[in-house]
């Protein structure tokens, strides 16, 4: 969240361990880099794209400020967000850069409230950035695509499956309309991961037999409850902490490693999994969400994947990706060799460039708007996201989950109609106890 500190900025989805070097080059702070004593010599300018946000929090002003950088024709015409601060200093931050004000043109178009999207869809923005809590993800996902607007959605791709799956159903009306779905699954979009992963479809060590991945994290900031503040306002600003708004840090935050889980996996359904979690920590703190998962998926033929992830204060923190393959493994980010296979007959070493994966990924939504040869990622995405899922129900049940019984998911967590006003917190989970639904 960007409550207190604007160096909040830099991405916190990427753990600050020191062995994540390759992770820190890649990840550049886009505020920061507006400070920056030397200008950027400026691009040449492209033809204008009108850009609208929703969602003015930490996220979604970087991703503006990565649109502006990664395209020169982007113009941020609308902004949004239920909160009137967020709006407020995303605006500031935005008109008073250096390097981009003068693509900053917002006019009267800033909105307030739980109608912002709809104001902002009902203006002439062509593409526009979703940052909002995942919570939101698949109605607002949906408005956009229906009033033919491109769109970049911040993962995940909902909290729930009934969620994911009116996303799955968007991105095929969005390749029907030729829109733009692109997830902010963002290492899909950092060079030394594309490079890897290729290595490994390409057979570089064989079958992949086991896959483990870690997200161990710290916990993220609380803010206290101020006056007048209602339930809805009070768990909007401690969004994470929430299982309606945030799905948990599973689906949250180390969907990021689940997604790479699947992304090695070339998209391969797991047959099932079954997993551990609970609240050691968290026991007497905000919110009613888990802070520690370990779940094993199985893919046909016996081939297990297992992915750790806590939110821990005082522990050290972790995020690599492990790939063992029959002949040879795969490692990626973190402790130890980064992008680096080592394998029977030869080692391969990642050495090509590096380029801050945020704003690749925006230069290749803006290339395919202007080519039309528009990205889509729902595919993977919706998978990524009801793998995540799957993780969490199996941990908060101590149930198996097979995939066909996940598909089968009726559960919504948030209320039907969010409004500023009374939001019951649900109890916290109990394996043994908590039933599938
Ligand atoms: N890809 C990454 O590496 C990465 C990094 C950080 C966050 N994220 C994702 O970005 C999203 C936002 O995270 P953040 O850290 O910016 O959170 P944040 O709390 O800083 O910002 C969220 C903003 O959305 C606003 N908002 C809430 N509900 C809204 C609604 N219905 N309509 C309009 N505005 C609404 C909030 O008031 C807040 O300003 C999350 O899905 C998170 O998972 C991704």
């Amino acid at each position: 969240m960007t409550e207190t500190n604007p160096s909040t900025y830099e991405r916190r989805d990427v753990i600050k361990a020191g062995a994540m070097a390759t992770a820190a080059l890649a990840v550049g702070n886009a505020f920061a880099q507006d400070k920056q004593a030397e200008p950027v010599a400026p691009k040449p300018a492209l033809p204008p794209i009108k850009v609208g946000l929703l969602g003015c929090g930490g996220r979604g002003t970087g991703a503006a400020f990565d649109a502006l950088q990664a395209d020169s024709g982007v113009v941020i015409h609308a902004i949004g967000d239920i909160l009137g601060d967020r709006v407020k200093s995303c605006r500031s931050n935005l008109e008073n850069s250096v390097e981009y004000k003068d693509r900053v043109k917002i006019g009267d178009r800033e909105y307030t409230g739980f109608d912002a999207l709809e104001r902002m869809l009902a203006t002439d923005i062509e593409v526009i950035l979703l940052a909002t809590p995942p919570a939101f993800r698949p109605t607002q996902v949906v408005k956009s695509i229906e009033a033919g607007k491109h769109v970049f959605a911040e993962k995940p791709f909902g909290v729930d499956v009934p969620g994911a799956l009116q996303i799955q159903a968007a991105g095929l009306k969005a390749k029907e309309k030729n829109l733009s779905l692109m997830s902010g699954f963002c290492w899909r979009s950092s060079l030394p991961e594309r490079a890897v992963y290729e290595q490994i479809h390409k057979g570089a060590i064989g079958n992949i037999r086991t896959i483990y991945a870690t997200y161990n994290g710290s916990p993220n900031a609380s803010f206290a409850r101020k006056d007048g503040q209602t339930d809805m306002e009070w768990q909007v600003r401690n969004w994470f902490h929430f299982l309606w708004l945030g799905g948990d840090h599973i689906v949250e935050q180390a969907c990021h490693s689940v997604d790479k889980l699947n992304w090695a996996m070339n998209n391969q359904t797991p047959l099932r999994c079954w997993a551990v979690g609970g609240r050691a920590q968290r026991a007497d703190g905000v919110g009613n969400i888990y802070d520690h998962f370990g779940v094993t998926y199985e893919y046909k033929g016996g081939v297990r994947s297992f992915l750790q992830a806590r939110q821990w204060e005082n522990c050290p923190t972790d995020n690599t990706d492990y790939v063992y393959g029959e002949k040879g493994t795969a490692f990626i980010n973190g402790w130890g060799p980064s992008h680096v296979i080592k394998g029977e007959s030869a080692n391969w070493v990642y050495d090509g460039p590096s380029k801050n994966m945020y704003v690749h990924e925006h230069e290749e939504m803006f290339a395919g708007i202007r080519s039309g040869k528009v990205r889509n990622d729902t595919e993977w995405a919706v998978q990524s996201t009801l793998m995540a899922i799957m993780g969490r129900t199996a941990a908060y049940t101590g149930e198996v989950i097979t995939w066909e019984k996940l598909l089968t998911s009726t559960e919504v967590l948030g209320p039907a109609v969010p409004a500023m006003g009374e939001v019951a917190v649900t109890p916290v989970p109990r394996p043994g106890y908590t039933k599938f639904s």
